[in-house]
């Protein structure tokens, strides 16, 4: 594989240099899942963890600039704050208005999000139909948003639900803007238990493995229930909608179909989903050990 770039080819005598930044980026996958896809590829590539705080941004994307990158991921808290300083972006990113993936060319910077296709790809390849279905997203913070905005062209319907209410409803209109149909409401059980077709917790409750807010009693038992933390594996949402009958999915798929598209705006290549997949398990279970 030899593809051109601006001044290098992909596999060619230039090593590529990407990373990701954040605060902090210690725990990150990111590192072993591109690297295994570049050593699959046959890419001649690294990829770095830069730890940014949000008030280095400005000397933090001079280095980046300075140091030859070629792209680079941006993680918490730097998704929105990264905008004002790139030359241009995606009308996803735009949408969404956030940024979780970076092309540097020519010392410009483009800014992308690959978030909410991430989510999309990861379910359609379990072969679930959006078509006409009642999807209900709990949470409204940053994952939750780049999930509706992507949602919103796939003719869903779409209930958000948020501790603050006021965003879930801001959402639901941008999501109605966008041509999509959607409402918001608070974050709390309900009779849309008994009708949802794909629940998709986007919280941050369940990292620590703390019980989940609610329980789903009276779910729908053919409903697909996500979990977009993978970390533990099984939160105890999951844990609860599989009692319930459903069938469920954590975080992981999302996160490798984040940076599998990622590939695309970089290298505009088809990245090897297997064996990215496959880094991510393997650190995913040393972690947990
Ligand atoms: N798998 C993946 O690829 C992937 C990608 C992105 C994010 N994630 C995961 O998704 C989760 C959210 O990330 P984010 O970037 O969207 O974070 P965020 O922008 O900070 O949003 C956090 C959300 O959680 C809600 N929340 C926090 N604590 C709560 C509580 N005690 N009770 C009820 N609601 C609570 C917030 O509600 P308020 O608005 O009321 O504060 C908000 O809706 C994290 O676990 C993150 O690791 C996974």
């Amino acid at each position: 594989m030899m593809i051109e770039t601006d001044n290098v080819k992909i596999g060619g005598l230039n090593k590529l240099k990407y990373a990701i930044i954040g605060y902090p980026v210690a725990h990150s996958l990111s590192p072993e899942m591109h690297e295994a896809g570049f050593k699959t590829a046959g890419i001649d590539a690294t990829y770095e963890r830069i730890t940014i705080h949000p008030l280095e941004l400005t000397a933090g994307i001079s280095d980046l600039k300075a140091n030859h990158f070629n792209g680079f991921n941006v993680t918490y808290p730097l998704k929105e704050k990264i905008i004002p300083f790139l030359d241009g972006l995606t009308s996803e990113a735009q949408a969404i208005g956030a940024v979780n993936t970076v092309k540097i060319e020519n010392g410009l910077l483009y800014g992308h999000n690959t978030d909410g296709q991430g989510f999309v790809e990861a379910l359609r390849r379990q072969d679930f139909d959006f078509n006409s279905k009642k999807v209900v997203i709990l949470g409204a913070g940053g994952a939750a948003k780049a999930i509706a905005v992507s949602l919103a062209c796939l003719n869903v319907y779409l209930l958000i639900l948020n501790r603050t209410s006021e965003k879930a409803a801001a959402l639901a209109e941008q999501v109605n803007l966008l041509g999509g149909k959607a409402s918001g409401d608070i974050l709390a059980p309900g009779t849309w238990l008994e009708s949802v077709d794909l629940l998709v917790q986007t919280t941050s409750v369940g990292m620590k493995s703390e019980p989940y807010l609610f329980d789903l009693q009276g779910i729908n038992p053919a409903a697909w229930a996500v979990d977009l933390i993978y970390n533990p594996a099984v939160t105890s949402l999951l844990s609860n909608a599989a009692l319930h009958g459903c069938r469920t999915f954590n975080g992981l798929d999302m996160l490798l179909f984040q940076g599998v598209l990622a590939w695309d705006f970089w290298f505009g290549v088809k990245a090897p989903v297997d064996s990215m997949r496959k880094a991510l398990v393997d650190k995913l279970s040393v972690c947990s050990e």
